[in-house]
């Protein structure tokens, strides 16, 4: 089994809103070359009416033994964005914060994004991923996504090729529910 929630005690997943974007777009900065700007995380949020954005929140297990006041809100700590096109889920990004990865909210993002697009009735999930990204890569393979072909250069900064990765159906496997 795939690490779940379960295991991150205090991990909230939930829509992103306006709210949100000052610490979406502090989280793009950190894990990006090339960040998504505050404009393209605003035209996400308020403007295109296919995309979703969820942020998984984290209080830490016990956040007031960790000296933070009880009502301050728990940090964003990882995001996900797909479109809803038809019958396509197109994951357009992924982050989780450098100091809490490998601990399941990767996938726990993708796997709350595609129940969503499965109820939406989406069929199959797309995505580009960088070449060299092996740890997203990685974390698509979990989930069943298998390489279809390349884009030559799509990347840049540096300038890379991106591979096309897809799950056709769109279905969790037993081994991540
Ligand atoms: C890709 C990313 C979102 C993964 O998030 P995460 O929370 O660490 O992922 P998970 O903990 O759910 O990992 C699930 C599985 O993916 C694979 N995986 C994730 N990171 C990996 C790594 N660095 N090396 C090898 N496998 C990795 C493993 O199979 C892992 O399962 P395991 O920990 O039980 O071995 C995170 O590394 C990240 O934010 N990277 C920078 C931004 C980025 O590259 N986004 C992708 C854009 S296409």
């Amino acid at each position: 089994m795939i690490k779940g929630v379960d295991d991150i005690a205090g991990l909230v997943i939930s829509q992103a809103s306006l709210e949100d974007l000052d610490e979406l777009e502090a989280l793009e900065r950190r894990a990006f070359s090339v960040p998504w700007s505050r404009k393209a995380f605003e035209a996400e949020l308020s403007g295109n009416e296919f995309s979703l954005i969820l942020i998984a929140r984290y209080a830490g297990a016990s956040p007031h033994v960790a000296g933070k006041p009880l009502n301050e809100r728990p940090r964003v700590v990882g995001y996900i964005c797909a479109w809803t096109v038809f019958e396509e889920l197109r994951f357009m990004n992924i982050a989780v914060e450098a100091d809490m990865r490998r601990r399941g909210i990767g996938s726990e993002l993708l796997k709350k994004i595609m129940e969503i697009g499965i109820s939406h009735g989406t069929q199959r999930a797309l995505l580009e991923v960088r070449k060299s990204n092996d740890s997203a890569q990685a974390l698509y393979a979990r989930f069943g996504f298998t390489s279809y072909g390349a884009r030559r250069d799509y990347y840049t900064n540096p300038t890379e090729d991106a591979m096309l990765m897809s799950l056709e159906p769109l279905t969790l496997s037993r081994t991540i529910i």
